[in-house]
């Protein structure tokens, strides 16, 4: 006999197909829905954040009102902390207005320790609890029309003052807020920790990016965002493995440049050197966020998930 006669002759294994007809279709409308159900909706249940309570540090600015939009969208309180306290209440009155979900802002100094612990104190007495906490707080150094750049950024001549205030914002801020919220977080069994990091804590930055065709004095992307970028992972992998076991998830989100009216000349030499041919819109990260924050990354900690265009890849 051809073998494929033997096939088509083998008797069929599968108990479905030796039921009466009926009940046949009976298990298959059960059987489909459900199916359908678990493939189609649950994926994206695991992203909703309802009543879980995000502390989100330097929520005032470019990417913190975002991502306090996006928390918000997927149903969380978020507490919008900043040193700008106005600005952040000012975030999470129109969030509120929007969403309906309560969202709170904080005046903080993330360098700190009182007014960390303070905060913190505070989104425990009002919502009793913080399940995420976002590190986005950072002193970024910007060369778009918004921002004054203060110093040449240069090696060479780069202030002691300046360094040290980098140092306090961007690491010593992570390492305050996870600490203040690590006992909370203990107590709950439950936590995730996001420290947002950047491409330059990767590779170092095309400083060629920053030259200024009509001004000729050179400007750089100053040494302190690249070192303190560079120990966010440290501190990721340090925090993830310390707490082995105890279902505090902490990890890192590593972004590429976002547009922000930056001059023609600026953009198309990033975009030139980006995979992607172009910088990010500011709400392109927002789905990475919600996977980091949420159970759909129950399976990952001390991870770095970066999101770039590319520009590390090259
Ligand atoms: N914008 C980008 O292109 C880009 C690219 C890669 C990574 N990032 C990272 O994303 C995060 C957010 O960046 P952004 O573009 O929104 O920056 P941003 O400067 O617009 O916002 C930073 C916020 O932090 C606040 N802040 C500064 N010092 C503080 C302190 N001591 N305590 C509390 N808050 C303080 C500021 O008031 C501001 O609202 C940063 O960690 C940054 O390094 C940004």
């Amino acid at each position: 006999m051809h073998p494929s006669e033997a096939i088509k002759n083998q008797p069929c294994l599968d108990w479905r197909f030796h039921l009466p007809q009926q009940f046949q279709k009976i298990i298959f409308w059960i059987y489909f829905p459900l199916i359908s159900v678990s493939n189609f909706i649950s994926p994206f249940n695991s992203f909703n954040l309802r009543d879980r309570t995000i502390f989100l540090t330097g929520g005032a600015g470019l990417l913190g009102r975002e991502f306090a939009a996006a928390l918000a969208a997927a149903q969380a309180h978020v507490v919008i902390a900043d040193i700008n306290g106005e600005a952040a209440q000012a975030v999470a009155t129109e969030i509120t207005a929007r969403t309906g979900v309560e969202a709170l802002g904080l005046e903080i100094d993330v360098s700190d320790r009182l007014s960390v612990h303070a905060a913190v104190k505070q989104i425990l007495d009002i919502f009793g609890q913080i399940d995420v906490l976002v590190n986005n707080a950072a002193v970024d150094p910007k060369f778009d029309p918004t921002h004054q750049v203060e110093h040449t950024g240069s090696f060479e001549d780069y202030p002691l003052d300046l360094w040290n205030q980098s140092l306090a914002v961007n690491l010593t801020g992570m390492f305050l807020c996870s600490q203040a919220v690590a006992r909370p977080m203990l107590a709950q069994d439950k936590g995730v920790i996001i420290n947002i990091s950047s491409i330059y804590g990767l590779v170092g930055p095309d400083q060629r990016l920053y030259e200024n065709q009509i001004d000729p004095t050179p400007v750089y992307k100053p040494i302190t965002y690249s070192v303190t970028k560079s120990a966010v992972t440290g501190l990721t992998r340090y925090l993830a493995t310390y707490w082995a076991g105890k279902n505090i998830r902490v990890n890192t989100l590593t972004l590429g440049g976002v547009f922000n009216q930056h001059k023609d000349e600026f953009v198309q030499r990033y975009s030139a050197r980006t995979p992607l041919g172009r910088m990010a819109q500011r709400s392109e990260y927002n789905s990475a966020l919600l996977f980091l924050a949420s159970d759909a990354s129950a399976y990952m900690t001390g991870a770095n998930l970066v999101v770039d265009g590319g520009w590390t890849a090259w």
